[in-house]
């Protein structure tokens, strides 16, 4: 098969095609990323030169770009990644987030209906299959039933802040309303309802995967985790939103990998899979532990880190807490989360230390450089 990985240099990005490119020589995987700030090709570094792997530098917000490498790749797969990610940024400056989210799913989508076969049966089912599974998606366990007859599947890889946020009580399943609090989430929403549409409307073999928070490895340190190890390495200050009691659902990235693959082998187009970590954290207690982690990595005094903790004014439309119902892809694509909270951090803390040159090309911004010398100015 042919792989069509978009915003393959991101985080979970290159967390999924530094586990599948290896391991599944017998397909062709193309990494198609524009290269934002939040790419780093340096995170590929394992897998550039692999016979079965190439990259296509395109922006998904410019159809000819996408069209070019539809036509030259045929891919068979699209397990689609890229995006703008980071919700402060999205409440700084929105206009990205609707460009790459919701025009850049829609060109990914119609280079799909341009270069994918068609099948009338295939699209009666398709609309059957959407309906029952609008009405009673948890009766559908026994009626998987729409094969596409070509093996061409989509994969859109979402977010579970889709759904707003919750009180201190419930679970989002897949038939949680629609609710988005940021343009992140906003954006978000928008590209899960055209991947829909084109389901509904067109027969496209495709599904929808919202899951929660990620960590781990290659992570950008905007994000809560990485941010706060970095932060205390430099001890420098670690900065809560609020009281510091949202509470995320936390997921390590190698677990995110094997369920999007799981539904690649295993979903159903027309389905939506919740996928989660079980895992429910306040952010205060999370950067406590990573400071307890660090001290006793480091053979510090604890206080060291925990006196940089300092609460600042809260992020406008914060979410209070997410928190996923894994049930559905557990039970009919027996996917499930291998690492607990625990030591799945320790592995990201460890890899944050071991990893300072990584840290250090980002922070200084030299991996931009190298982007540019070896692909050319950003767009
Ligand atoms: P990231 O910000 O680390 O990486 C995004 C990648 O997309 C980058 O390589 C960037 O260059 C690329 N990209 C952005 N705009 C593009 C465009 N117009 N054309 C081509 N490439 C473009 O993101 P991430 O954290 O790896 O998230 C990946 C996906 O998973 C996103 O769709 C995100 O919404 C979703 N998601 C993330 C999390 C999380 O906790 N990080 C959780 C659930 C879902
Ligand atoms: O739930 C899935 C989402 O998780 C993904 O769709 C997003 O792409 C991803 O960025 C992430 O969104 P969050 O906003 O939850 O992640 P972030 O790491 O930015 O923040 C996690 C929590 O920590 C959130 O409640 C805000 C808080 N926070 C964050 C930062 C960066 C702080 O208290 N201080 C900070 O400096």
């Amino acid at each position: 098969m042919n792989i069509l990985v978009t915003g393959g240099a991101g985080f979970i990005g290159s967390n999924f095609l530094n586990l599948y490119v290896s391991r599944y020589g017998e397909h062709k995987f193309i990494n198609l990323d524009k290269l934002t700030y939040a790419a780093n090709p340096l995170n590929l570094n394992d897998i550039e030169g692999l016979p079965n792997y190439q990259f296509a530098r395109a922006d998904l917000t410019d159809y000819n770009q996408v069209d070019a490498v539809f036509s030259k790749y045929n891919p068979d797969l699209v397990f689609h990644f890229a995006a703008e990610s980071h919700v402060d940024r999205s409440i700084l400056g929105p206009a990205a987030f609707i460009q790459s989210n919701i025009i850049g799913t829609f060109n990914l989508l119609e280079a799909c209906r341009k270069h994918w076969p068609k099948d009338n049966d295939a699209q009666g089912s398709a609309k059957t299959k959407a309906h029952t599974s609008s009405t009673s998606p948890t009766d559908d366990s026994a009626d998987c039933g729409y094969q596409n007859p070509h093996g061409k599947l989509f994969i859109h890889v979402s977010t579970d802040e889709v759904y707003g946020s919750l009180g201190l009580e419930g679970l989002f399943t897949e038939t949680t309303p629609y609710n988005p609090s940021s343009p992140y989430s906003a954006s978000k929403a928008a590209s899960d309802h055209l991947v829909n549409a084109y389901y509904r409307t067109y027969g496209l073999p495709a599904v929808i995967t919202n899951c929660s928070n990620n960590y781990g490895p290659y992570q950008f340190p905007e994000k809560l985790i990485p941010l706060m190890i970095i932060n205390a390495l430099k001890e420098e200050v670690l900065p809560v939103y609020g009281k510091g009691e949202n509470v995320r659902d936390w997921l390590f990235v190698e677990d995110h990998c094997p369920a999007l693959w799981a539904v690649a082998e295993k979903g159903s187009p027309g389905q939506t899979y919740n996928i989660g970590g079980n895992c429910e954290r306040r952010n205060i207690d999370i950067v406590n532990k990573i400071c307890e982690n660090l001290a006793c990595e480091l053979n510090k005094n604890q206080n060291n880190y925990t006196k940089l903790i300092t609460f600042v004014p809260d992020r406008p439309g914060h979410d209070l807490r997410y928190a996923i119902d894994a049930s559905k892809i557990k039970e009919q694509l027996g996917w499930q989360p291998a690492e607990s909270f625990e030591s799945g951090l320790k592995k990201t803390i460890r890899w944050y230390l071991d990893n300072q040159e990584w840290v250090e090309n980002v922070l200084s911004g030299i991996y931009k450089d190298w982007i540019e010398t070896n692909y050319g100015k950003r767009g």
